[in-house]
């Protein structure tokens, strides 16, 4: 985009690494954020209190399948960037309900897709060069890796193993053939597994961290040998920022952070953490309320990314080591009570109650 100043669409900015990317942007003295957001189960238009008061944020609550209020956002805003965040985001999700995430992930991106092409034909020469389409995507999209197979780079063949990958790959075909096609100035990224404040307690590192704190079984999938690559979630909104800045549209940037860890390491370093802060006088060790549970299935073995373009060519590196984001990242869910409570609705326990009951101990 031409300058960072300009107006910015941002979708599903009410969600963990939307509202992190929201706040970090405004923080940095960017221009304005309109944030489309529906605010399903994920979203928390609180995460973005910080922001109250603030003329140059605009929060709307709305779908973006709904082609109508996508084009009248457009045309009311003008924004010089969209950045594309909403989706359903959880694999355990998508196995018990496929069809939410082919609607958000796929029909919603091609609904936006669509509406910003009807946009942007309509901007001058000069807008039509500066304006992007930044799609945010993951390293699922690439399938599963065995222990001594090379990370993914961009130029991996495409193989998701689950629905959520699968919509996640559709919605990157698209976001490719909007380039080839019409020359919409589309740039993806495709990161690895975020860790920080505001992610919902439904993915590893925040669930776990709250179990142990409150005492109850830590429930590992399988063998616990599965291994993601973790990366802080400032350091993937330093990445999209760059990407907007400097990006070439048609490309797609790999992200991720150096920092392959096994699930029941993550677990156990987590365990530690609480015990730190938070120590029980005569209770056992929180290691010891590790639980294997039956597998996900389908279950990707590794990931790893190979982000060396983007260091390459966009000077962008991760800042965060694991050990010190894990320590900040427990330490904010052990201070940020209220927020835990806020988001742990009836529906959020109906969720953990049926993804756990059916998993038998191993
Ligand atoms: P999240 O589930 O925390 O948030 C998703 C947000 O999208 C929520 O605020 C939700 O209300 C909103 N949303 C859902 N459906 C919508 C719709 N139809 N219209 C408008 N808003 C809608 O997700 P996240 O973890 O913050 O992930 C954000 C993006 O980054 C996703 O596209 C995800 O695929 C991608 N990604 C996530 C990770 C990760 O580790 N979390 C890693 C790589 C890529
Ligand atoms: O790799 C990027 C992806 O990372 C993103 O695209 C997804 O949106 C995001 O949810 C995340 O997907 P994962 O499936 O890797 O994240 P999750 O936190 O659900 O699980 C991480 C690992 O921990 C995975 O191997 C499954 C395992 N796990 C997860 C849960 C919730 C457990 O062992 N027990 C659990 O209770």
């Amino acid at each position: 985009m031409k300058h960072m100043s300009e107006t910015i669409l941002v979708t599903g900015g009410a969600g963990f690494i939307g509202s992190n990317f929201v706040l970090s942007w405004m923080r940095e003295g960017n221009g304005a954020v309109v944030n489309l957001d529906l605010l399903t189960y994920a979203g928390n238009a609180a995460n973005l209190s910080p922001l109250d008061g603030d003329q140059r944020y605009t929060f709307v609550r709305g779908d973006i399948c709904d082609a109508e209020l996508v084009g009248w956002l457009l045309s009311k805003h003008q924004p010089g960037a969209i950045v594309h965040f909403a989706a359903e985001s959880h694999v355990d999700r998508s196995i018990v309900s496929p069809g939410e995430f082919v609607r958000t992930n796929v029909q919603g991106t091609f609904t936006l897709l669509e509406q910003a092409r009807a946009y942007w034909a309509g901007q001058s020469d000069a807008d039509r060069a500066a304006f992007r389409f930044l799609h945010v995507s993951t390293d699922e999209v690439y399938g599963t890796l065995g222990p001594s197979d090379p990370a993914f780079s961009e130029t991996t063949a495409y193989a998701p193993n689950s629905p959520y990958a699968a919509s996640k790959a559709g919605s990157d075909h698209l976001a490719r053939a909007y380039f080839h096609t019409f020359g919409l100035p589309v740039v993806t990224t495709n990161c690895s597994n975020n860790y920080g404040p505001y992610q919902f307690p439904e993915k590893l590192i925040p669930l776990m961290i709250l179990n142990a704190l409150e005492g109850k079984p830590l429930p590992v999938y399988g063998d616990g040998q599965n291994v993601r690559d973790w990366l802080y979630v400032e350091d993937h909104c330093a990445a999209i920022r760059k990407v907007l800045e400097a990006g070439k549209p048609g490309e797609t940037y790999n992200i991720g952070g150096m920092s392959e860890r096994a699930n029941i390491d993550v677990v156990t370093a987590i365990c530690d953490l609480v015990d730190e802060m938070r120590p029980r006088s005569g209770a056992e060790p929180r290691r010891k309320l590790i639980t294997f549970v039956g597998d996900r299935p389908g279950h990707d073995r590794r990931y790893a990314m190979d982000a060396s373009k983007i260091a390459r060519e966009l000077g962008w590196k991760p800042e965060e080591g694991f050990e010190s984001g894990l320590r900040k990242t427990v330490r904010w869910y052990l201070e940020h009570g209220d927020w835990v409570d806020s988001v742990r609705t009836g529906a959020y326990r109906e969720w953990i109650a049926k993804n756990y009951a059916e998993r038998a101990a191993l």
